[in-house]
């Protein structure tokens, strides 16, 4: 395929595979906003900073480190993607989808994706998650545009139960089980990183979105472009903006994200095993 894009996809992809050997991870996780300490889970093997891969863009967003840990994690061989590339830092939105894509063509068969969000409904508790069931990708470009890469995948994938239906129900028994507080919903992908006006969140909650953020939408389809296995939780650590009084601040999101820490740690190492399993 002569395609430039392509063409440095796999060279990052080599370059990550001479760092790692043949380790071949079977989950990939990506962590969200305040989210990184889940990354103290991965007993670890290699660590890759993205920026000591020529081609991928490194992260700049606070709170995200931008590097690949490759380990295990309850014994499932993991990478995980500490720290995302987000369309607001001004990435073009394939550079965005880079790491995804590595890292399914490293081997991972399921991608598990985490972010913190604001919520869309005044019901909803904060801190709390979102089993993402559906998602909204809205005012943002999308991955796939331009030349299809015909290796990865079709130029018109499905989007049907995008975010796995099996692994969607174990998350959500999981978290009963374990007394998260926990809920499923439809997770709306805008740019930033404007957090949203009230009238957009009164707008968003409307079209049937459960919560708001700026990211996810758009590595999903990446990953299933390729025919990964997708599954999302999102932190919901604020209300969205207009349903509470209070105006958004970043130090919150992350404040909430070290809150919940811990207890979705201890989810995320519990089903894993059973992820991988499925
Ligand atoms: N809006 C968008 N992104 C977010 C929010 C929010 O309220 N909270 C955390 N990330």
């Amino acid at each position: 395929m002569n395609n430039p894009y392509y063409d440095k996809l796999l060279r990052c992809v080599s370059q990550v595979r001479e760092r790692i050997g043949d380790f071949e991870p079977r989950i990939a996780l990506t962590l969200g906003s305040g989210l990184g300490p889940l990354a103290d889970m991965v007993d670890v093997a290699y660590t890759v900073p993205y920026g000591e891969i020529d081609g991928l863009p490194s992260s700049t967003a606070p709170g995200h480190q931008g590097r690949f840990l490759f380990g295990t994690i309850a014994g499932v061989p993991v990478v995980c993607l500490q720290g995302r590339l987000h369309l607001y830092e001004g990435w073009d939105v394939h550079d965005v989808v880079l790491p995804t894509r590595i890292v399914g063509l490293l081997g991972a068969k399921t991608l598990f994706l985490t972010n913190a969000s604001g919520s869309l409904d005044p019901a909803i508790e904060t801190p709390s998650l979102m089993v993402i069931s559906d998602h909204i990708l809205l005012g943002c470009p999308n991955p796939l545009a331009g030349p299809n890469l015909d290796a990865l995948g079709p130029r018109f994938p499905d989007m049907t139960n995008a975010y796995d239906p099996a692994i969607r129900a174990l998350l959500l028994r999981r978290g009963a089980e374990m007394g998260l507080p926990m809920t499923e919903g439809v997770y709306v992908q805008l740019s930033g990183p404007s957090y949203e006006t009230p009238a957009e969140v009164r707008f968003l909650g409307q079209i049937g979105g459960g919560a708001v953020g700026m990211s996810t939408a758009c590595e999903t389809i990446a990953a299933r472009h390729m025919g990964l296995r997708v599954c999302g939780v999102s932190c919901i650590t604020n209300k969205g903006a207009g349903i509470s009084d209070a105006p958004l601040d970043h130090s919150e999101v992350l404040e909430a994200g070290e809150l919940i820490g811990p207890r979705f740690s201890a989810f995320v190492a519990s089903v894993l095993p059973e992820i991988d399993a499925l």
